[in-house]
């Protein structure tokens, strides 16, 4: 019987990707198959977060509640962005834990599981060798007809509350002629949809494949998705994560010319104050962000947006949290992230003079997110009535004669299926015409 791997992720869309990936090499090289039961598993990994305090306490907790398991033999691997910050103080706190590895080094957990075996002690690798993850991840195996695509990894803009940039390390983006041609075979399996993902896709630069030789510059983002549509099968092309600061007028231009690039956009702004973003180190202004948002409304009147937002910055005043609350009037976001300000171990936020107290960080935290909310329901009353292309992606969780689908706005749509075949319509692209709103979903009728 193959070996079995429960796997638990924690943190961003890069980190359940990388647990995908893991699976993958796991399966390709010593025959491990998924589990979702815990008790089942002959290894244990928690792929982790340290974004914020909570999310980085939470691994330690985990680990104390598996480690009655490795009397039978269970091996347990910490990966991520904690395994990346901490190192070797995991195994200090947790000396049960087998194998501490990080981003960059996830294709190398095999090894570092025979090595451990064989020499009977914890196998630490944190370092950051860049591109050499991809060179020796198999082929995606693909279920859905959605699928993201990594095209850089790391972080360069050193955001002052951020840890990403120490523990995903700088930025380097994917060659261009490995991400397409990993996007073709996904379009194979039968993938319609693509997510282009990093934490700043639009500083994606890339020399030429050699099929464009003679041109001398660089591909971009713009010129990336210019290339993922003409692959045949993809219909719709999203990217996530995009800073504000390289949102270049030829990525304006892209909503322009290209149908497949969705009408939505997770553009984070952090902050509405410009002395916050300011200390914050996020190099734009809240005007200049807005201004991004009118051009591309301009081009695409309907282009929803989502944002993530920081409440409680070191040094924010009632007039800073005013501000902004009145960019979210102005702009009108659809679902959205809001945090309270964590001060990170190691970034320079965390030694800033922050004298607002907790109780007033969460009555601004429960404003803005009140604000928030209004603004998703009335983005969802407005879609009734009217019809829209959607991606099926199969039978409903709630109700397994219903199908779920999602919109180009990322909303979740419920609809029976009628007479039709359930099994030829998972993976279609459809239209629907939506008929009710609800806080997290919408439902909709089959034209
Ligand atoms: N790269 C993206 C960007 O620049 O906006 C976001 C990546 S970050 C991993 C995800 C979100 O976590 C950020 O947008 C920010 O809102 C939040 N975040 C990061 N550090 C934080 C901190 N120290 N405290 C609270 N929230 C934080
Ligand atoms: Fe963090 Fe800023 Fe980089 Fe985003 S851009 S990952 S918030 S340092
Ligand atoms: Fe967390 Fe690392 Fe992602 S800190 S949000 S898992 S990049």
């Amino acid at each position: 019987m193959n070996p079995k791997v429960f796997i638990k992720t924690f943190g961003c869309q890069m980190n359940e990707y990388d647990s995908d990936k893991m699976v993958d090499v796991l399966h390709s090289t010593q025959g491990y198959e998924k589990t979702l039961n815990v008790d089942e598993a002959d290894l244990i990994v928690f792929n982790t977060c340290s974004v914020r305090e909570k999310a980085q306490e939470k691994v330690f907790s985990d680990l104390g509640r598996v480690k009655h398991l490795k009397k039978k033999g269970v091996k347990i691997a910490v990966g991520g962005c904690v395994a990346s910050q901490e190192g070797g103080a995991i195994i200090d706190r947790a000396p049960f834990v087998d194998v501490v590895f990080g981003p960059q080094t996830l294709h190398r957990l095999p090894a570092l599981l025979d090595e451990g075996a064989r020499t009977k002690r914890p196998q630490i690798d944190i370092t950051f060798p860049e591109i050499e993850k991809f060179d020796h991840l198999p082929p995606a195996r693909q279920e859905g007809a959605s699928a993201f695509v990594s095209i850089m990894e790391g972080c360069s803009k050193y955001c002052s509350y951020c840890v990403v940039p120490y523990t995903r390390g700088e930025e380097f983006s994917r060659p261009l002629d490995d991400v397409l041609t990993e996007i073709a075979g996904l379009s194979t399996q039968g993938v319609k949809e693509i997510t282009l993902l990093g934490q700043n896709v639009n500083a994606y630069r890339a020399p030429m494949a050699p099929m464009m030789a003679g041109r001398s510059e660089m591909a971009d983002l713009a010129f990336l998705i210019e290339l993922t549509a003409q692959l045949p099968g993809i219909e719709r092309i999203r990217f996530t994560t995009s800073h504000p600061n390289e949102f270049t007028p030829r990525l304006i231009e892209a909503y322009g010319k290209e149908p497949k690039l969705v009408s939505h956009l997770h553009l984070p702004v952090q902050h509405g104050s410009d002395k916050i973003l300011m200390a914050m180190k996020r190099g734009y202004t809240a005007l200049e962000y807005k201004s991004t948002i009118k051009k591309l409304r301009a081009i695409r009147p309907d282009l929803s947006l989502s944002s993530d937002f920081i409440v409680g910055f070191p040094g924010e005043s009632e007039d800073d949290f005013n501000k902004m609350m009145g960019l979210i009037e102005d702009l009108y976001f659809d679902a959205s992230f809001s945090f309270i300000f964590s001060p990170r171990p190691g970034t320079p936020a965390a030694n800033l003079h922050d004298d607002t107290p907790h109780e007033i960080k969460l009555r601004r935290l429960q404003a803005l997110q009140a604000l928030l909310d209004t603004h998703v329901k009335a983005i969802g009353e407005s879609l009734v009535g009217q019809h829209r292309r959607v991606l099926v992606e199969g039978p409903s969780k709630k109700d397994p004669q219903e199908f779920m689908a999602r919109t180009e706005c990322n909303r979740v749509v419920n609809f029976a299926v009628g007479p039709r075949d359930p099994a030829s319509i998972t993976g279609q692209m459809l239209e629907v015409k939506i008929t009710q709103a609800f806080a997290h979903s919408l439902r909709a009728e089959l034209v």
